[in-house]
């Protein structure tokens, strides 16, 4: 398995004047509307621990309030928790003196934030390089490495526009852009692509994960949209009032959501598009040598060719080329039908 990139342990954060006597509250059994009510600070999380690997897509889903952005704010430091630790590749940050921490922040995470900060007097390549010239990178140097980062994003030739000159969705790109010219080893995405229109989002998802797989960075990714976030994620984690309730791959969620409230989280979700084979077949009955084969990662929907060919059941090969036993139609409808 690939190694953790950052491991989240116990993280509690209050916000207030006093957030250890409220989180003593919070550990006795207050809830957070009443923490609010009776004292006036603001629980952001509670209790939270997960595990984040190296060149995998985490995305953090959840309400508006939920914590999303709290939590990933602890990953370079811009919040510390009340309580927990974060450590990354292996490191306490918390423990980190104020050069250790500018480098974190310099070299090691990146940001991409909702409505990214363009400068607006400063051209798409000065823009890009910005990050570099404050690392003291030379200036023909940095704009060289921007230039390679732009033509990653699409917008080669654009270089000498300035950010008026272009549209929303192109912003964003320059805001990634600049993100990955620092040669970050991870990025933390904050609602980046919430702001654009469906078919630019669109692009930008496949873009983002074409790059991630060339890139092997660890990207770290907020979002309220879940099909974004199945698209995305290699594991997504469900955040409500600060607390997590669960982490999983998409397909575990959907197949196995922790409690009511993710089920309904996840309730108009394109079963078939998700749900993998490999999860539902009947290891305990192999299909007949003429029957259909299908790989235990291929989608639910992508036995239906199979179905509406004839087929009563597929064959299910597990990736090492085992067999992993029989899919019938019918098994498929109840997995849609979550029966
Ligand atoms: N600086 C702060 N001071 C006080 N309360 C805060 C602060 N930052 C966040 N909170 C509170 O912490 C909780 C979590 O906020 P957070 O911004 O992490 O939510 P979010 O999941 O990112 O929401 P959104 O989807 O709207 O961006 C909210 O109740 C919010 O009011
Ligand atoms: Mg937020």
């Amino acid at each position: 398995m690939r190694p953790i990139k950052i491991r989240v342990e116990n993280v509690s954060k209050v916000f207030g004047r006093d957030p250890a006597t409220a989180l003593a509250k919070i550990r006795a059994g207050l809830d957070k509307t009443r923490l609010k009510e009776e004292t006036d600070h603001v629980l952001g999380l509670h209790d939270i621990s997960l595990d984040i690997r190296a060149g995998e897509t985490f995305v953090i889903m959840g309400l508006s309030g939920s914590g999303k952005s709290t939590l990933i704010r602890h990953f370079n430091r811009l919040i510390e928790p009340t309580a927990g630790r974060i450590l990354f590749d292996g490191d306490d940050i918390l423990a980190h003196d104020a050069a250790r921490l500018q480098a974190l922040r310099r070299r090691k995470v990146a940001m991409v934030f909702q409505r990214f900060a363009l400068l607006p007097h400063k051209t798409v390549a000065e823009n890009v390089a910005y990050g570099l010239t404050l690392d003291g990178v030379p200036k023909a140097e940095a704009l060289r490495r921007a230039a390679d980062q732009i033509a990653l994003v699409g917008l080669g030739g654009f270089e000498t526009s300035y950010p008026a000159q272009l549209s929303g969705g192109m912003q964003q790109r320059v805001g990634l852009a600049r993100a990955l010219a620092t040669d970050a080893e991870v990025l933390l995405m904050d609602e980046a692509f919430s702001a654009l229109d469906p078919l630019i989002r669109h692009d930008m998802q496949v873009q983002l994960k074409e790059l991630q797989g060339r890139l092997g960075k660890t990207i770290v990714f907020i979002t309220h949209d879940l099909d974004e976030a199945l698209m995305l994620g290699d594991h997504i984690a469900i955040l409500k009032d600060g607390m997590l309730r669960q982490v999983g791959t998409g397909a575990e969620i959907l197949a196995r959501p922790a409690d009511d409230y993710v089920a309904r989280f996840v309730r108009d979700v394109n079963r078939g598009r998700i749900l993998l084979c490999g999860a539902f077949a009947d290891a305990g009955v192999m299909a007949d040598v003429e029957a259909p084969v299908i790989g235990a990662e291929a989608t639910l929907e992508t036995a239906f060719a199979a179905f509406a060919g004839g087929a009563q059941v597929v064959a299910v090969r597990n990736g090492d080329g085992r067999m992993a036993g029989s899919l019938t139609a019918q098994r498929v409808m109840q997995a849609l039908a979550r029966v």
